[in-house]
């Protein structure tokens, strides 16, 4: 039931100004006018269009039939689905997008598609752009996406480059579809932890007022103040004093929270720049005063309570208190959840509040919405909050992923290997003998930071996922290699043939565009349902729907391409026949692949 609410609160989020080329939304429109008109009592049941399961079913599928029928015996008027589906057929309007339909089954509706009108429509495609043809038009809104969000001091771990590749991805999807979005990187740059990291600090290099400290290896630097600190009562007790001065913003230790804070950024950087993801940096120190607003108002509001000297909120229908305020006056992880949830409902005014991160913290993001609709901070049938989840990243012996004396792997460590692998996959295929140093880096780089993220997203998110190099990088299968691959060779076809694309437009301008071949046909009905796979994602926000489009696509070419002659040669390999529509649904293929690549954050090669 909760995943229902979930459903419908998302459909009505997004606001569809236009279909475009939604296939789905058109039929839907039809049937659930004829339905309206064959059955004004069943206006309630909802109108149930899908892909046909098999080829001779036809291309889509009207399903509403046996539900009508339903309807109808229950309220007294007995009837069977094959006269509903028959007398719904009688009402629906005719339509260029439909050849025919037939009733099947118990009561199913089979429909054909128009083949003129589907040929059309790609040629549509070829002349004005994937965007402007099957890119539906949503209403634009405000989106705030939380994601990658590491902690200062601690190497970014395998869990943070699932958020930051699948977070990254999310808001490519939401700009493709013109949504306004901030993106904000939480880190935990602020709390206890610091007190130790600034008293190991003071410790260790007394002059780091004047002088910058060496310390490039902060992971090392963490491990040996949590030494002391959980050794040394005295080393303990000074850093609770850093982190009491630190909250009271005493200079010098502000300082040294700096230094370690840019030092860290320098990592993260790094990282963010390979895999050239682009983030806001707002940490939680970010919201340090208005975390003291917060607590104000809790107060004032009498929705804080005291535990032990803690200050807690129980928020509607969760079991766990948020801990406001510590029995030692600081503020924690929840309050900063707190604040910040405020800030970015009232201060950015978003409408969508996306975070992305790990399972294992629904309960605490739970109680924070929980808490932020109890306060009236925000009304769930006008905004949508949520928490997309994902699983652990697990090592090919199914075991959380660790390296082999089982530390957890450093992510530079982890790109740098699929740096390796990449070229040597490159030059096992003697790609190096055919590419120019310049191409092979950027072919090396495309394979490796790509395949790391297409293995990623093209998981359900919600489920654990093994990291395998190996099988990231096969280029057989539903991977990235295999299709950057496929892409490549696709572009290539119209360049070797020398055909450019004003020719192709102007082509189908003048000609129009035919479709013949049964092969033709399911690739051109496959490039116009891409509309569909993004209104779902946009729903559901599983990114491996749009990879399992993409790798339908890519087969769907395949099997095309080895059917259907484009470019004709004779037998000393010169060129004596080009077939133009054909070498127009290359294009047109290549052109939402391509569109698919940007949305994933997968760069594309002109040579592979
Ligand atoms: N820094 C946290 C962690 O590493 C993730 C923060 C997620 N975002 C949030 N608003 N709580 O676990």
């Amino acid at each position: 039931a909760k995943k229902d609410v979930a459903k419908k609160q998302a459909v009505k989020y997004v606001q569809v100004e236009d279909y475009a080329g939604s296939i789905i939304a058109k039929l839907t429109a039809l049937f659930a006018a004829a339905m309206k008109a064959a059955y004004p009592v069943a206006a309630d049941v909802g109108i149930l269009i899908t892909e046909a399961t098999r080829a001779n079913f036809g291309d889509y599928q009207f399903n509403s039939a046996m539900a009508v029928a339903n309807t109808l015996t229950k309220a007294g008027q007995k009837t069977n689905p094959r006269d509903v589906a028959q007398n719904i057929l009688a009402k629906l309007e005719p339509s260029d997008l439909i050849e025919k339909t037939e009733v099947a089954g118990p009561g199913f509706v089979n429909i054909f598609l128009n083949r003129a009108t589907i040929a059309k429509r790609v040629g549509q495609v070829c002349m004005e752009g994937v965007k402007a043809v099957l890119l539906p038009r949503v209403a634009s809104r405000r989106a705030v996406v939380d994601f990658s969000s590491p902690n200062v001091a601690k190497e970014m771990h395998v869990g943070h480059l699932r958020s930051t590749i699948i977070g990254d991805s999310i808001c490519r999807l939401l700009e493709h579809v013109h949504f306004d979005v901030l993106r904000i990187n939480h880190i935990g740059d602020w709390g206890t932890q610091f007190g130790m990291l600034i008293a190991h600090l003071q410790e260790r290099f007394p002059n780091f007022l004047t002088e910058t400290p060496p310390i490039g290896d902060l992971q090392a630097f963490y491990k040996e103040s949590k030494k002391r600190f959980d050794e040394d009562e005295k080393f303990k007790a000074r850093a609770y004093q850093c982190v009491v001065k630190l909250q009271a913003f005493d200079a010098d230790i502000v300082k040294a929270w700096k230094l370690i804070c840019d030092e860290s950024r320098k990592d993260f950087e790094r990282i963010y720049e390979r895999l050239d993801i682009k983030v806001t940096e707002r940490g939680e120190s970010f919201y340090q005063s208005r975390m003291g607003a917060v607590i104000k108002e809790l107060t004032e509001r009498g929705f804080l309570k005291e535990e032990d000297g803690r200050k807690i909120m129980f928020a509607t229908g969760q079991s766990v208190p948020l801990t406001v305020v510590k029995s030692d006056g600081g503020n924690t992880y929840d309050t900063s959840d707190l604040a910040a949830i405020k800030q970015r409902l009232n201060e950015e005014k978003a409408d969508w509040l996306i975070y992305v991160v790990d399972v294992g913290q629904s309960m605490h993001l739970e109680t924070i919405y929980a808490a932020a609709r109890d306060l009236s901070w925000y009304d769930d049938t006008k905004k949508r909050v949520e928490h997309v989840g994902f699983g652990l990243v697990l090592g090919e012996d199914k075991k959380k992923f660790k390296t082999r004396s089982g530390d957890t792997v450093r992510l530079t460590d982890l790109l740098n290997e699929g740096l390796t692998r990449s070229l040597a996959k490159l030059k096992e295929k003697e790609r190096d003998k055919v590419m120019t140093p310049e191409e092979l880096k950027a072919a090396q780089e495309a394979i490796a930071y790509g395949c790391i993220k297409y293995a990623d997203l093209s998981h359900n998110r919600t489920q654990d996922y093994v990291f395998s190099f190996d099988r990231m990088l096969d280029d057989r299968g539903n991977t990235a290699v295999y299709l950057l691959y496929a892409y490549t060779r696709i572009r290539s076809i119209a360049r070797v043939a020398e055909v450019s694309s004003d020719q192709l437009k102007n082509h189908v301008k003048t000609k129009g565009l035919t479709i013949d071949h049964p092969a033709e046909f399911k690739l051109a009905k496959t490039i116009l349902k891409f509309s569909d796979c993004i209104l779902s994602v946009l729903d559901s926000l599983m990114m491996h729907q749009l990879c399992e489009y993409l790798y339908e696509l890519a087969t769907t070419f395949h099997d095309f391409y080895s059917e259907c002659y484009v470019i004709e040669k004779d037998k000393e390999g010169k060129t004596v026949t080009i077939r133009y529509d054909r070498l127009v649904l290359c294009e047109v293929t290549a052109d939402v692949m391509a569109d698919c690549f940007n949305v994933l954050g997968i760069r594309t090669l002109e040579k592979m």
